[in-house]
């Protein structure tokens, strides 16, 4: 393994959509992206850019219409499906603009959820999601269940249950889309504390200005390009 290997790679990305009224829709129409192990960079770009399919095909949630997607030099279109199933559930981990969490649950049960799901151990599970839920400044709030939390809190058990099975690379897709300014701000700060302390590399989609001009690394794109 040499240094300069990208942890993602993608050459070539297109993704065509059939529309019925306006035909063929091309959403990315050849889209270069790379990224090395310990990145932060945020992806920023107009509604309808393309952003959010190009993040599902990073993270193998779509296949692409053509390209391919490295990870460590591995490619991933057309792997076979426990392949990704495997990549998917350990190596990179989701946060969306919704949270997802499970209602009927905790915040300690939906943070280990990841981990009972790839048979981990239940005493360990819950060590796991109950330090990184404290990492994440919800000790205090392990027994709540969603509807008992701030919006803000809901997100942070989100990300707290993506980072559980400790991903190389996190995919968030306008993850504080859904909150006011100041709480918005602290979870960006976080991510930023967690990429340090993990070296977990991180891939924000943001409408956020603020965070992006932060950032190390912004890439913007434009009517299914990277520009
Ligand atoms: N399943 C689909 N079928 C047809 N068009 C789609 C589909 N998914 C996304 N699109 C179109 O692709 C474009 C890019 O979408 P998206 O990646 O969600 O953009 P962004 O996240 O940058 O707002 C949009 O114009 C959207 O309408
Ligand atoms: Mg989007």
């Amino acid at each position: 393994m040499t240094e300069t290997r990208p942890l993602i790679e993608a050459h070539g990305i297109t993704k065509d959509y059939w529309h019925e009224s306006k035909g063929l829709v091309q959403v990315l129409r050849g889209v270069d992206f790379a990224m090395q192990a310990g990145e932060v960079v945020a992806l920023v770009g107009k509604s309808g850019a393309g952003k959010s399919t190009l993040l599902h095909v990073l993270g193998t949630l779509d296949e692409p219409t053509t390209g391919t997607v490295c990870f460590e030099g591995e490619e991933l279109v057309g792997a076979d499906e426990l392949r990704l199933a495997d990549f998917r559930s350990s190596t990179v981990g989701f946060v969306f603009q919704s949270h997802y969490l499970l209602p009927e649950f905790s915040a300690l049960e939906n943070a280990m959820m990841p981990l009972l799901v790839r048979r981990v151990h239940r005493d360990e599970a819950t060590e796991v999601a109950r330090k990184i839920l404290e990492r994440v400044g919800l000790g205090h709030r392990l027994d709540h269940k969603p509807s008992e939390l701030s919006g803000g809190e809901q997100q942070r058990v989100a990300l707290a249950r993506a980072l559980a099975p400790r991903p190389r690379l996190l995919l968030a897709d306008e993850p504080t889309g859904n909150l006011d300014a100041k709480t918005a701000a602290a979870i960006h700060e976080l991510l930023v504390e967690l990429n340090r302390e993990l070296g977990i590399s991180c891939l924000v989609v943001t409408h956020n200005e603020a965070l992006a001009r932060e950032l190390p690394r912004c890439v913007e794109m434009r009517d299914g390009l990277v520009v």
